[in-house]
């Protein structure tokens, strides 16, 4: 198997992302949510999009938010958004023939070692539907573990959370000095 490469997601990836998303595979698998806004998606100062590529070409994505910071709150509840030090996580791999080759395991690594090593959250929360049970299963081969289920919007999801290794250490949603892209707060911004 070759190795899977990660890079951030640059505005000539539209294309690849907006055609994964209508995929069989994704669709089957994606819930009623509104259709994600590649262009904007790839600039908001909240969140990483990583592209994971075999052989230089592109086979998947994988996105880890401030899930705290975001602007929608969804994440949060009446009561307020989750707390400072939450990332999420969203993954796909957009390519079918790349699927259950091993390349999603690599890049949600990739995913968890930023948001605990270079972004210092706490939890990592991850919503699949309650019917995807082969990415359920995906997840807790990770080490992830149920949290509970929730309704968001029209779609039953299972809310799955991975702590950090490093709980206790303050977390630290801030700018990394000399990095490309960040997940700084900006609780002013806008979707
Ligand atoms: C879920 C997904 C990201 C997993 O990535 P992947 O590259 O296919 O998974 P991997 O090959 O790394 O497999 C890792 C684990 O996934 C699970 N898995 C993989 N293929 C599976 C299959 N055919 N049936 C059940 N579980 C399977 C297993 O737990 C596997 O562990 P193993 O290697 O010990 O068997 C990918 O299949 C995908 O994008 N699916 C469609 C979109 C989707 O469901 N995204 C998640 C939305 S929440």
């Amino acid at each position: 198997m070759s190795d899977v490469a990660l890079r951030l997601a640059v505005p000539s990836d539209v294309p690849t992302l907006e055609r994964w998303d209508r995929a069989e595979h994704v669709i089957a698998v994606s819930g009623d949510d509104e259709p994600w806004d590649w262009p904007r998606e790839i600039d908001v100062p909240w969140q990483e999009v990583w592209i994971g590529e075999v052989d230089d070409r592109p086979i998947g994505v994988v996105v880890v938010l401030d899930a705290a910071g975001e602007p929608t709150n969804y994440w949060g509840d009446a009561s307020g958004p989750v707390s400072p030090g939450t990332c999420a996580i969203d993954i796909w791999i957009g390519e079918p023939e790349a699927v259950g080759r091993g390349y999603g395991t690599a890049m949600m690594k990739h995913a968890i070692d930023r948001a605990f090593d270079a972004h210092g959250a706490h939890t990592i929360l991850i919503d699949p539907l309650v019917t995807n049970t082969r990415a359920i299963d995906f997840y807790r081969s990770l080490g992830f573990t149920d949290v509970g289920p929730r309704r968001f919007g029209q779609d039953d999801c299972l809310v799955l959370q991975l702590r950090s290794p490093h709980q206790g250490e303050t977390h630290r949603l801030t700018p990394i000095p000399g990095e490309a892209k960040r997940i700084p707060r900006n609780p002013g911004e806008t979707h």
